[in-house]
């Protein structure tokens, strides 16, 4: 987390990856899985629960808000909720890490508690926009102070009753959304949040197995969702499928080293999250999809991946909130497709952990990579399966998924490629360079 030392890395060219590994719990699932166990009245249970920084920032801030949230040396949790309209007055500030996650949908719940929380965080979650859930949050009645620009650190003073509103999303924003309906849950009334683009609904399909009225309606205009306010949570018991977002790189890893065939295990196929393995599949990928099932009320399946030669694509922009994490992950597959691809539509990707694009364009050009960068995405024109040239050290800025972009990058590069710091790769994939380890990468 920030304040940790930088850990720099270095990769070489890998010889072909094999064998089977998971990926850890998903994270979106696992913030959402302490958040509404802490409201339910009684104990839940949560099973494979990612355990990484940005999940512990949330189970921190619950506590501090008056639940008890224990690990078993099983690694099951076990979480005792205070109930909705329960949460503590916390005795000091939140500290969110790396978080976007936990900052906006604990923005969320903490709007219709009557008290007060400030919300800090690393340089990189700073510099994040607050705005897009400030805006909703205060026309529920929240008082909210930031510093310049709708960004942290900042002050919430909660209240209740808050007032329900009928929100349209202005941008596609599961976080945006999730808060929202957090708020609502000890807010009197209908809270209704309409979404023209859908975005994860991992929310949503909570929020119904902890017990609350929560309806769904595709209209012409979008997805409608209503929540019941002044809800009752009744404490469940969650496994947590392995995180699509995580399985991205391996899956990729595997397609790009010649010779390799891996398995990846337990991975969740949300189609509001699975977007990348469809394109990939169209870049004509060699993904099957093995022991399909069910966990936790989500789609789950092994993932058979052989290395495999990519074609470049245009990518529809329609399909970015169902992959809106894997683009940097995507932007190096396309650096090895043949031909050309092309990305539009991503601008929302400028605001995450770094600015994604200018950040992977640099880091692609950097290795000799081919790269044009718009003002809403990439175009990339790929080497046709020839390893990138490498050399040289990318700058992470704080940004997981772009350190292992390039951890994965390096392992097709010619000359050794340095990841300046992989301490951020704690906060959704503590196990990452373990697993491509066991799998033959040069680590
Ligand atoms: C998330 C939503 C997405 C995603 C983030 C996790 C969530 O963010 O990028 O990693 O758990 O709701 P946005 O809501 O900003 O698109």
């Amino acid at each position: 987390m920030h304040g940790s030392p930088p850990r720099p890395l270095s990769l070489a060219a890998s010889g072909p990856l094999t064998g089977t590994i998971p990926v850890p719990g998903d994270k979106s699932i696992s913030h959402r899985s302490l958040m509404l166990s802490a409201l339910a009245v009684g104990t839940s249970r949560v099973t494979g629960l990612l355990e990484g920084e940005d999940v512990l920032a949330t189970a921190a801030a619950m506590r501090a808000m008056g639940a008890t949230i224990v690990r078993g040396d099983d690694g099951v949790w076990t979480i005792d909720g205070v109930g909705v309209g329960g949460l503590l007055q916390p005795a000091g500030a939140l500290d969110m890490g790396n978080s976007g996650t936990s900052t906006r949908l604990l923005m969320g719940l903490v709007s219709s508690h009557p008290i007060t929380a400030t919300f800090t965080g690393d340089a990189s979650l700073s510099g994040r926009p607050m705005g897009r859930v400030i805006d909703p949050l205060r026309a529920m009645g929240a008082d909210i102070t930031a510093s310049p620009g709708g960004r942290l650190p900042l002050m919430l003073r909660g209240i209740a009753p808050a007032v329900p509103i009928d929100y349209t999303l202005p941008v596609a924003s599961a976080q945006v959304k999730s808060a929202i309906l957090l708020a609502g849950l000890n807010t009197p009334g209908i809270t209704r949040v309409v979404e023209p683009v859908p975005t994860r609904d991992h929310s949503e399909r909570m929020l119904k197995g902890f017990g609350a009225t929560l309806t769904v309606e595709q209209t012409p205009t979008g997805r409608v969702i209503e929540l019941h306010g002044e809800a009752e949570l009744r404490p469940q018991t969650i496994t947590v499928p392995g995180d699509p977002s995580s399985a991205a790189f391996p899956v990729v890893a595997a397609l790009l080293v010649p010779g390799s065939v891996v398995t990846v295990t337990n991975v969740g196929l949300n189609p509001t999250r699975a977007g990348l393995f469809d394109v990939l599949r169209a870049m004509g990928a060699d993904i099957t999809y093995a022991n399909a099932r069910e966990v936790g009320g989500e789609s789950v399946a092994d993932l058979v991946v052989r290395a495999s030669t990519l074609t470049g694509i245009t990518v529809d922009p329609a399909i970015a909130p169902s992959m809106i994490d894997e683009f940097p992950i995507l932007f190096v597959a396309a650096a090895l497709a043949k031909g050309r691809t092309v990305t539009t539509g991503l601008d929302e990707l400028r605001v995450k952990e770094s600015d994604r694009i200018a950040t992977m364009a640099e880091g692609l050009r950097m290795i000799g990579a081919r790269v044009q960068e718009t003002e809403d995405g990439l175009i990339i024109d790929g080497t046709g399966g020839d390893p990138l040239p490498g050399g040289g050290t990318i700058a992470a800025k704080l940004d997981h998924r772009i350190a292992m972009s390039f951890v994965v990058a390096g392992l097709v590069s010619s000359a050794p490629v340095t990841i300046d710091d992989m301490a951020p790769v704690a906060t959704s994939f503590p196990t990452f360079t373990t697993l491509l380890r066991d799998l033959g990468a040069p680590l």
